[in-house]
């Protein structure tokens, strides 16, 4: 042997000394059920996973709104799911239209170029989400197979206000819709049989409040039995619903499952479940524009309209030109919380996703961003935003009965 072993140390000696609080586009905080679950190992076959593979389904049938049975949990990214999705409907020959908001959007073209399918991407006119009238017309001109959509697109904080519509338009056509709404379900009304998706993709890391890596995609039944005849050879062996039927229908083995993302998933999913639908959609919305008026009140400038804002992640302008960069490591480094920078933009974002979405969250990441301007001389309204937030607390929903800390010391 002359490969020696790397110096090692416990891994606590590199995590920051105090966690971090997550609010920015992804990963969420997880709250101690699914901390909890995501640290148990069973066996990945036999009767009790049998049983958590059920639980999932029934609850995920809930949150993608759909009596489909064909649900699916993915051992990979969400980027894994929108995979499967278009590898699923897509093979050489077969046309999609990729409705481009900005970079996660833009993803399903490169996935759809992967499987050799004819790829034709439109973008909006102005800056904004997409509208069924102008999907109509490139209905109308040219032939698709597949239309692509995001319900909300991350990287600049639009949401697609039109979806149901553009859904609705496309089956007209005999189209099939993939829709991915990673940084939505469970924040936001979507209606997969209602509206008539195919297919719709989410993971882990954003509204369930679960864990990076494991995502869950849902089939329309039809939609599954077309695949299921398909003739044309599935390119992927791990990605290929047929097979992954095998564990998520039948109980056999495809491969071997991601058995404590399987479990996190189960308690972030029984979390939501026990909120309800309506009460978390309207725990997102308040809390975001609560976020959002905080924001304006310090000073700021958001991004994008209100008319389309994406409430799941709004999107700030950089208006004092300060480094962001530096000023989301000074936040991190002395604040212990964290937001996201961007793909390019001169924005930065703050998520209002799952645990995110509570009053006591939304004070500590505008505490510590007034902090980061102040690095860079600029002074923010704090005490106009603490006061909103103070009246907010009096009259909207209850905060979480967490404290700041235990919040913290889970994220
Ligand atoms: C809308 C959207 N789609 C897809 C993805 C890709 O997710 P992942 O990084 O889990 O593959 C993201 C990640 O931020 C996203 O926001």
């Amino acid at each position: 042997m002359k490969i020696k072993p790397p110096k090692s140390s416990p891994i606590s000696e590199i995590l920051p000394k105090k966690p971090v609080l997550l609010m920015g586009a992804g990963p969420v905080p997880i709250p101690e059920e699914v901390a909890k679950a995501n640290s148990i190992v069973i066996s990945h076959l036999g009767e009790t996973m049998k049983q958590i593979v059920s639980r999932v389904q029934a609850m995920g049938q809930y949150i993608f709104q759909t009596s489909s049975q064909k649900i699916f949990g993915i051992s990979g990214p969400s980027s894994a799911a929108m995979e499967m999705a278009v590898t699923s409907l897509l093979w050489p020959g077969r046309k999609v239209l990729v409705l481009n908001l900005g970079t996660f959007s833009a993803r399903f073209s490169e996935l759809a170029k992967g499987v050799g399918a004819e790829v034709t991407e439109i973008h909006t006119p102005q800056f904004g989400p997409f509208y069924a009238e102008q999907i109509k017309e490139a209905l109308e001109k040219s032939q698709f197979d597949v239309l692509t959509l995001v319900q909300g697109e991350t990287s600049c904080g639009v949401k697609n206000i039109d979806l149901e519509a553009i859904v609705k338009v496309a089956k007209s056509y005999g189209v099939r819709t993939i829709v991915d709404a990673v940084c939505t379900l469970s924040t936001m009304p979507l209606q997969m049989d209602e509206w008539g998706i195919d297919i719709v993709l989410v993971g882990g890391q954003k509204g369930m409040s679960a864990i990076p890596g494991i995502s869950l995609i849902a089939f329309a039944e039809e939609t599954f039995e077309f695949i299921s005849k398909r003739e044309a050879t599935m390119p992927h062996w791990c990605l290929d619903p047929r097979r992954a039927y095998k564990f998520w229908g039948l109980g056999e083995y495809h491969y071997t499952a991601p058995v404590p993302g399987i479990l996190a998933i189960h308690e972030g999913l029984r979390l939501i479940c026990e909120e309800t639908l309506e009460k978390r959609f309207e725990r997102h919305a308040s809390c975001s524009k609560l976020l959002q008026k905080c924001l304006e009140l310090m000073g700021l400038e958001l991004y994008t309209p209100e008319k389309f804002r994406l409430n799941s992640v709004v999107a700030i302008k950089n208006s004092f030109k300060i480094n962001v960069k530096e000023m989301i490591a000074f936040m991190i480094n002395e604040h212990h919380v964290e937001i996201s920078g961007a793909f390019g933009l001169d924005i930065f974002r703050i998520g209002q996703m799952g645990e995110q979405a509570r009053p006591e969250n939304i004070k500590r990441v505008l505490i510590a961003l007034t902090a980061g301007h102040a690095k860079f001389d600029v002074s923010l309204n704090l005490e106009a935003a603490l006061a909103e937030i103070e009246k907010f607390e009096g009259g909207g929903p209850k905060a979480s009965s967490r404290s700041v800390d235990e919040m913290v010391a889970l994220s």
